[in-house]
């Protein structure tokens, strides 16, 4: 009887979890299939899985919004569901997942680290353990028109006049960016910011969202929607929309990642194919060009069942190798450094690797903290606020400034006030 009733718990355990005993185990993998991100993990996948005919593996498609993305990644992880087995985790999430105990520390499985760049190794670290491996590195840069533009903006008020002179040769739009209320705005601001000379946080950890210079860069994107460049639509935009209106020459300029270059290079496909270049972002006097740091890691579920063949795919997916087709394919910048010394990177991005190494080198981090979700949101929310004229942009960033300071207070964050 006992053992009829451990039989049964038994087959309901396996039924559970969806997996039969000697069938093959599933890995699922969340992924994003923005542009050709989709086709070259399906086909990479495919080849892991002729290498290792013991697994099968999944992609699990996630919205592309990153913000989005978080919050169904937190509904499946406070719930305990072992699947996505591999997470794709933006570089600002790790502190937070690792923190809360949803992905596993990866020094069980003696990851190798020392090719990755160090901005990204203290975002996948979380006191002093390694708990994701990045995967490829997104910068913020402009795009800009080349048969309407003669030369990149060298600041900020010359990419205003270049804007306005280039509408009037025919675009409907100076310049788009990702101004819907999600961490996309967040990187947007950070740049304009970083052109005035201002920061999120102080280097001690205090809020400084409403410096004069943070005032400026927000009055300063509220300027381009006020005085026409910018459509009020933007708004409502992220990445894709945004690449859509270049893509389809609606506009001198654009800011975006790496992977809007592949597809805004297609002909047929892009109307601006062979007609538009990149530059950094400029900077107004006093502050400097900056590009925001973003990129994707790939991380453990701590509830999956299958940790160490997890592991074995990830180690398979951050190879040089897959790094490199990702580079030819979407465009995307490899995470390892290695791979910049590789002779093939340079005809793969169409580009000069040393260039594009000084870039994600320089390229400026969001503040490392469990607690970027909240204060990201709260800026969201303000900036977003600020910018479809509803407070004025130093009333914003002042309530802003009060709630950031309230969680990191809150979390036992906030800096040690000076004696
Ligand atoms: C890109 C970046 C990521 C950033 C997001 C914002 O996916 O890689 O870091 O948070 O865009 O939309």
């Amino acid at each position: 009887m006992r053992n009829r009733a451990l039989g049964v718990l038994l087959l309901l355990l396996l039924c559970a979890c969806g997996e039969r005993e000697g069938s093959v185990p599933t890995l699922t993998v969340s992924g994003s299939a923005v542009g050709a991100e989709g086709e070259v993990l399906s086909r990479q996948i495919r080849r892991f899985m002729a290498e290792n005919p013991g697994l099968r593996v999944t992609v699990q498609r996630v919205p592309d919004d990153a913000t989005q993305r978080h919050q169904l990644y937190v509904q499946w992880l406070n719930a305990h569901v072992g699947t996505p087995d591999v997470l794709q985790l933006d570089v600002v999430w790790t502190p937070e997942f690792a923190a809360a105990g949803w992905i596993l520390p990866l020094d069980r499985f003696s990851p190798g680290s020392s090719d990755f760049f160090p901005a990204s190794l203290a975002a996948n670290t979380w006191q002093g353990k390694l708990y994701a491996l990045p995967w490829f590195m997104d910068v913020g840069m402009l795009y800009w028109r080349t048969d309407l533009v003669a030369a990149p903006p060298g600041s900020l008020d010359e990419l205003t006049a270049l804007a306005r002179r280039g509408q009037a040769a025919g675009p409907r739009y100076g310049i788009v960016w990702q101004g819907a209320r999600y961490e996309g705005i967040v990187t947007v601001f950070l740049e304009i910011l970083g052109g005035f000379g201002g920061r999120i946080l102080t280097p001690s950890g205090g809020v400084a969202v409403d410096s004069p210079q943070a005032v400026a860069a927000l009055a300063y994107l509220k300027g381009q929607i006020a005085s026409g460049l910018a459509p009020p639509e933007v708004l409502t935009w992220h990445e894709e929309e945004t690449r859509f209106a270049f893509q389809n020459g609606n506009t001198v300029f654009l800011r975006n990642w790496p992977y809007a270059w592949a597809l805004l290079g297609k002909p047929g496909e892009s109307k601006v194919a062979g007609r538009f270049a990149i530059a950094p972002m400029p900077a107004a006097p006093g502050g400097e060009p900056t590009a925001a740091l973003g990129g994707a890691q790939l991380a453990i579920n701590a509830y999956s069942r299958h940790p160490e063949a997890a592991f074995r795919l990830i180690s398979y997916l951050i190879a040089p190798e897959r790094m490199l087709e990702r580079a030819r394919v979407v465009g995307q910048y490899p995470a390892r450094r290695s791979v910049y010394r590789d002779p093939r990177l340079g005809e793969a991005l169409g580009a000069d690797p040393a260039a594009i190494l000084a870039i994600v080198e320089q390229a400026r981090a969001r503040p490392v903290t469990p607690v970027w979700t909240e204060l990201s949101e709260i800026l969201q929310i303000h900036l977003h606020r600020a910018l479809a004229g509803q407070t004025g942009t130093a009333a914003a960033l002042k309530e802003a400034r009060r709630e950031m300071e309230a969680v990191l207070e809150r979390s036992g964050l906030a800096p040690e006030e000076n004696p």
